[in-house]
Parts: C-alpha cells; structure tokens; sequence
C-alpha cells in the first residue's frame, strides 16, 4: 500500500513536472541542506540530530533518540498508521558518510549540495 502511494506520488510528480524546475523543488531543496552538513564519520552528528528533529516536529511525528555508542546517535522517527493491525514498514539508511575531498575528483565539492545536470 505505501510503496504504491510512494509510486504512484513519484509518478505523478514526474507527469506534472515539466518543465522542470529542481532548484525550487521543496524536497530537493531539503536535500541539499542535507547534504550540506558534514557527516564524516566521527564529526559531530549534532547538526543532523536537529535536522531530522526539525522535520519530525514539522511532520508532526515522534522522533526518538538512541545513543548506543557516543557520538553514534540511532534516530527513529515513527509515522502512525490507520491500521495497526496492519504491517509496518521501515526505511533505514545511516548519517555518516566516508570522508570525501575535493581532490577526489567531484565534479561539484562534495558538501555544496549543488545541483547540476552532470552526474
Ligand atoms: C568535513 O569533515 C572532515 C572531517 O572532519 C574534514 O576533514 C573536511 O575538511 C570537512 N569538509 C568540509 C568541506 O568542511
Ligand atoms: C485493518 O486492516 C485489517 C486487515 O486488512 C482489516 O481486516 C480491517 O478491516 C482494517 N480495519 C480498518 C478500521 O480499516
């Protein structure tokens, strides 16, 4: 059910997007602000804690942290369904990222969020 609302949303928004403009686009904005943050691993994960904090307050759902390993926060944000008897799912990813230089060879400095039409 939530993988055929994300399709059908993606769908819609590909239908409805042209021309495209990504530069005003609110979700790729957000991202860029993301991508914006240094998360190198052991940086200070603190700006993230309180980018998804900021987003959870304005989604208006509950996000717990957990701190295992200090300086390793675990967040878990939770969307309450209509239906508990029904199935939950879970999307995961991690916070911090390899160390990344300039002189790696990015076609754009790889914390800019810059959005550009070469990959
Ligand atoms: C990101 O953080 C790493 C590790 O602290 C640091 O070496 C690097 O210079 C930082 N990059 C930028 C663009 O600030
Ligand atoms: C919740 O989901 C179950 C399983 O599909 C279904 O039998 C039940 O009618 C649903 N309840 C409501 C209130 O929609």
């Amino acid at each position: 059910m939530m993988l055929t609302v994300v399709a059908g949303a993606l769908l819609l928004s590909l239908v409805n997007s042209s021309p495209v403009n990504y530069a005003e686009n609110p979700s790729v904005k957000r991202f860029q602000e993301y991508v914006q943050i240094n998360t190198t691993t052991y940086n200070d994960l603190e700006p993230v804690v309180q980018f998804w904090q900021r987003l959870a307050d304005e989604a208006q759902v509950s996000l717990s942290k957990y701190e295992f390993k200090e300086g390793m926060p675990v967040l878990v944000l939770k969307w309450p369904g209509r239906n508990s008897s029904l199935n939950s799912i879970m999307f995961n990813s991690h916070m911090d990222v390899v160390p990344a230089k300039e002189t790696d060879g990015w076609t754009y400095p790889p914390f800019s969020g810059a959005a550009g039409a070469r990959r």
